[in-house]
């Protein structure tokens, strides 16, 4: 059966890498980009692909039911990777109704089309995937309890996410991934859906929207504007290259199993406080500034509401069962993606001053 698969959120950070990667890899597939270009998608991030023969766009809602139908019908998808969310913490923390809407409800919203389309035909869900892209925050926080990392463990804690973890999420953003997670693995377990749920840690790497720390830092850094280090900078996060992140998924839509769930991770712990610190000697050294002359821009600022104090992720089972394991070390990956942002800053400008958003109204219309 030829390849017919949706892509949600592809116009976004993760999304965009998923699509071109896609595209590339498998010139017979059709790809179907399904967003609805919030603040946090924008088509740029697809310029490179976007007239490939096996490619499309469709602007749409996730939680326009009918409207997914009708799609998942016509171009007879048997494929879902379903990334489209609200994915910023702080914005949750101010608006929790956005988060449960497209979480939640968009979600259910995507299941729903995809069980009653697939139940509708004669071969039912044989050779039909439901992909859930979800997150490590949806386990809440860890301790920081091994400071010196003795026993070979993580440097910073010894205990880790594995997926047998409880769920316990703490902000209105995890608890929307959680509850979009537990939709999923409820229409496995009760209509029989292949579905797969994978929890990442933190990514990073070009075309992030600069409200997360790491590309909102490497852009205030070459503007000289403050950087705004929530608490202490004391809070432990385990990051991923974003291409490491597309290359298992791709993996895991192809070779998973139904039913399952993976954790992705970078086995990467850093504090925050010493990302920023690198990010600064890496900005300062890429544009011929002393190294380390922009120390004076860290602030100390308020610390974020229920701000999760350690995530780390044991990625073990994929790479077991799979093989995956992550290419990109953490020094080449920031060398890169700052350099990419250096590069891009006609990028990080539009993106910054909504100037893409206006563009992308006159040719589609406002459905936001
Ligand atoms: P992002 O905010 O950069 O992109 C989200 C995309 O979804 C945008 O293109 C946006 O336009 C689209 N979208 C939002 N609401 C929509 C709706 N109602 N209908 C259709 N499209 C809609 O997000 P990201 O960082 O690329 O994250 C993608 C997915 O991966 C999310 O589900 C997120 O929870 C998950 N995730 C992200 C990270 C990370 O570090 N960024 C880590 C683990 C998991
Ligand atoms: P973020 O990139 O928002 O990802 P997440 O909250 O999903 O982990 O934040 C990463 C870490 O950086 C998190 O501990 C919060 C912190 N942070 C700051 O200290 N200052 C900032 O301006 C931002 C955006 C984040």
């Amino acid at each position: 059966m030829k390849k017919s698969i949706i892509i949600t959120g592809g116009a976004g950070f993760i999304g965009s890498h998923i699509v071109r990667l896609m595209v590339k890899k498998y010139p017979d597939y059709k790809i179907i980009n399904l967003d609805k270009l919030t603040y946090a998608g924008n088509l740029e991030n697809l310029k490179d692909i976007e007239g490939a023969s096996n490619y499309s766009f469709a602007k749409m809602d996730i939680c326009d039911f009918e409207g997914v139908l009708e799609l998942m019908k016509r171009e007879e998808v048997n494929g879902v990777i379903h990334l489209a969310a609200e994915s910023h913490v702080d914005r949750s923390i101010k608006d929790p109704f956005a988060f449960a809407q497209t979480n939640v409800m968009g979600t259910l919203s995507l299941l729903q089309a995809a069980r009653l389309y697939w139940e509708s035909l004669p071969e039912k869900y044989e050779g039909k995937r439901f992909y859930h892209i979800s997150t490590d925050e949806v386990y809440g926080a860890l301790q920081l309890d091994n400071p010196a990392g003795k026993d070979g463990k993580g440097p910073y804690g010894t205990e880790f996410f594995t997926e047998n973890t409880r769920y316990q999420p703490h902000s209105p953003y995890s608890a929307a991934k959680a509850s979009s997670d537990h939709f999923v693995r409820a229409f496995h377990d009760t209509y029989g859906m292949p579905t797969i749920v994978t929890n990442c840690s933190n990514n990073y790497g070009p075309y992030q929207f600069p409200e997360k720390l790491i590309p909102l830092f490497i852009n205030n850094i070459r503007k000289r504007k403050p950087l705004p280090v929530y608490g202490k900078g004391e809070n432990v996060r385990d990051w991923l290259y974003v291409e490491d992140h597309a290359a298992a998924i791709d993996l895991i839509f192809h070779q998973g199993k139904a039913g399952e769930t993976y954790n992705i991770g970078g086995f990467n712990e850093w504090k925050n406080i010493d990302i920023v610190k690198t990010l600064i000697k890496t900005v300062d050294r890429q544009l011929g500034r002393k190294e380390g002359e922009d120390l004076d821009l860290i602030t100390y600022v308020a610390d974020r509401a229920g701000h999760d104090l350690r995530y780390a992720i044991d990625a073990s089972k994929l790479e077991r069962e799979l093989g995956w394991k992550p290419k990109v070390q953490f020094e080449e990956g920031i060398e890169l993606t700052v350099k990419w942002y250096l590069e891009n800053e006609k990028w990080m400008d539009n993106v910054t001053s909504g100037a893409y958003q206006e563009y992308y109204e006159s040719m589609y219309g406002n459905r936001r």
